[in-house]
Order: C-alpha cells, then structure tokens, then sequence
C-alpha cells in the first residue's frame, strides 16, 4: 500500500520498531456493495482479518468505514463495543453516524465474538488483561498496513463494559510506543454509559428508573433491530459480500451470551485511577451517558468524574442541537468533557443521532459544545 510522501519517516520509524510483526498477517477486500441495499455504497468500506496467532489460527475481524471529508486529516477512532462479546457490527450499524467526520474501526472482539474466530479453543478464554492486549497488537498491525492513517489524530471510543478497562490498554500503549506518529497532544478517549466499577455505576439504578419510567415502545424497536441484524448476517449473500471466510464461524449473533458470561473473566476491578492518571497527563477526555440509560445511569458516572477533584470550568448547562436541549454539560479541568444526551437509552438505541454527530463532531473540532 502506497504511503503519502509526507507520512514517510513516521511510516519507517514504525517499521523498523514492529518489524516483528511483518509481512501477512492481514486481509483486506474494499466492499462495494452490500445485499439489501440498492446501488454502490456511497462512503468507503473495508472489511478485513488480522491474523492474531499464526499457529492457532486465531483472527480478528473489522468493519472500517474511511471518513467522508477529509481521510488524510480527519481522526482515525478504534470504537470497541462492549459485552464483552459484542460485534463491532452493532455500533457501525445501530449506533453510529460519524462517519463524515473520522475515519472509524470497528472491531470483533474478543474471539468468538461476531466473526472473529480461532482454529484453537483456548483463544476463546480470555480476560481483562489478555484482551488490552490483543487489541493492542491488533492496532499495530492495523495501522502496519494502512500507514496512510499513522499521522492522524487517534481516538479510542467505547461504551459500557469496555470502559472499564480501556484506560490501561491506552496506558500501555502510550508507554510502550513513545511515538510521535499517532500520539499527539490530540489524542484522546471518549467512552459513552461508561463503567467504571465502582459502587457508583449501579447503585443510582434505583432512583434513577424511578424518575424515569418505562420506555417499552423504545425497547420494543431495539428488539425489532436485533432481529433484523441476526437475520442479515446470517444471509449467506451477505456473508459473501462481506467476504467472511466460509467455515469460519456458525450462526453470527450480535452479542454472544458464551464469551460474556463464561469465556472472559473481568479482572481489573476498577478503572479510575487510570483516568486520573490518563486525564492528568493531557489526555482529553470526552464521557457521555443517554440520560435514559438505566445501565449505567448519568448520576452515577458524574459522581465518579467529580470524584477526581478536578476544578469545573464550565458548570452544569444545557447545549443545543437546532435550538432543542440535547442534553446537559460540564466541562471538567484536564479536559473531561462530560455530557448528557436528552432521551437516548443506551449506546446501540441508535435514537438521537443528530444530538450525538452534533456531540462529536464539536468535541472533535476543539468546540465549546
Ligand atoms: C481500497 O480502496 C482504497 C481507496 O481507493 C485503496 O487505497 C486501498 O488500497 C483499497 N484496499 C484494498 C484492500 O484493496
Ligand atoms: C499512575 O500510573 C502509575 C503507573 O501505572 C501508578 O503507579 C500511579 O499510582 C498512577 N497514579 C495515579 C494518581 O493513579
């Protein structure tokens, strides 16, 4: 793959520092169309293999989407979706509309997890360390055959469970890459309906569902979309089209119930001194909760941020999309932005997509939100 000129020093420093992981260990095909809908696509997708483990077998599979704008310059964001054990799939598909303004991966993983896979059984077991570290190598080897993208802001983006952990994983990576290439003053996280692991996560459940009610209709058209994609992927049209590897995986599901409840041990019971640690260290921060999420409640995730002393700069106020409150803010010294958004669940509702683009793509921008 040709490397813009401009990206040539970087692109070797990199090499000579991961040499080791050289040459094969990806697969990329560029899809064009898709099954169901009509025409070419209109934006970008690649849809690959990174080979984690020649001798088992074991390969991670992506989506990734090439921004629409301005791809040599726009941020290239890692969105690691939850569970564990949820596909990338979910977030490209029922929850994302940046796809304008950054260039984004969406990742299957652990194995066992939407169509990652491995010849071997013991890849399926895995853990809070192991996988920081999996999705570490899997990076380098992404951005080994796209240097095109090395110079780019990066960003790490995930929702639920994965916040737990990630700030370690970015620890890691910092520490151990020292690199000017993708680590600018820049670079930055954003998590949304976050845990953390503290008490805090949870125990505002109560009163929180009390203030709300039920949203069944809401819910109701979650489930309706968790249907459908079930139905899609399993589509042996679709499956070639995305050209996933035949024999590879059975029957795709959206989440799988094995991985989260049985193969992958959570073994790292907090993550807030990472963020204090991460955010002391010039790491901005982007934290935003659906203020209908009954997970992981809005209460519970500004009592941890508050938790980390910082001084607040811009008070509790509400912020607008077209002259609507989309929700609340604050701005935290360090650069944590947190955020609520108005009437959004979870993260896969996929509802209020004009108040979460408009949500990013300030925060992105270095805007007041
Ligand atoms: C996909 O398309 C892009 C842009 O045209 C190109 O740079 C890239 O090499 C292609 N990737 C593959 C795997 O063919
Ligand atoms: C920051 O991280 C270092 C190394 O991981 C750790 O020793 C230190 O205690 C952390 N600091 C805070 C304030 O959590």
């Amino acid at each position: 793959m040709a490397a813009p000129l401009s990206h040539f020093p970087q692109l070797l420093f990199f090499l000579a520092l991961f040499s080791d992981l050289w040459p094969c260990f990806l697969s990329a095909v560029n899809i064009t169309h898709l099954p169901g809908f009509a025409g070419a696509l209109p934006f970008r997708l690649e849809t690959g293999y990174v080979n984690m483990d020649a001798d088992s077998g074991a390969e991670l599979f992506y989506y990734f989407v090439e921004s629409e704008r301005n791809p040599s310059e726009d941020p290239l964001l890692l969105w690691l979706t939850g569970g564990p054990g949820c596909s990338g799939f979910n977030a490209l598909a029922l929850a994302m509309g940046l796809l304008q303004i950054a260039s984004m991966i969406f990742l299957d993983w652990p194995f066992g997890t939407g169509f990652s896979h491995s010849r071997t059984d013991k890849d399926y077991f895995t853990d809070d360390w192991h996988a920081k570290q999996l999705i570490y190598v899997f990076l380098k080897k992404w951005l080994l055959d796209h240097p095109f993208f090395l110079s780019n802001p990066f960003y790490m983006g995930v929702n639920h469970m994965v916040g737990k952990w990630l700030h370690l994983f970015l620890m890691r990576l910092f520490k151990v890459s020292k690199l000017p290439i993708f680590i600018s003053y820049e670079d930055g996280y954003l998590i949304g309906n976050a845990i953390t692991g503290e008490k805090g996560d949870k125990n505002t459940q109560a009163s929180h569902a009390y203030g709300l009610g039920l949203i069944s209709e809401e819910v109701y058209k979650v489930l309706t979309g968790d249907l459908l994609s079930n139905y899609w992927l399993n589509n042996r049209l679709v499956r070639q089209a995305l050209h996933i590897k035949e024999g590879s995986v059975g029957r795709w599901h959206r989440c799988d119930f094995n991985v989260n409840a049985h193969h992958y041990k959570r073994n790292i019971p907090s993550s807030l001194p990472h963020h204090r640690n991460l955010t002391s260290r010039g790491y901005r921060a982007l934290v935003y909760n659906g203020d209908h999420d009954l997970k992981v409640p809005f209460v519970g995730t500004l009592k941890w941020i508050k938790s980390l002393g910082y001084s607040i700069l811009d008070p509790w106020r509400a912020w607008y999309v077209d002259n609507q409150v989309a929700g609340f803010t604050t701005l935290f010294s360090n650069d944590i932005t947190f955020v609520t958004v108005k009437g959004r669940e979870s993260h896969n509702a996929g509802n209020r997509p004009a108040q979460c683009f408009g949500m990013f793509k300030r925060w992105i921008s270095h805007e007041v939100l």
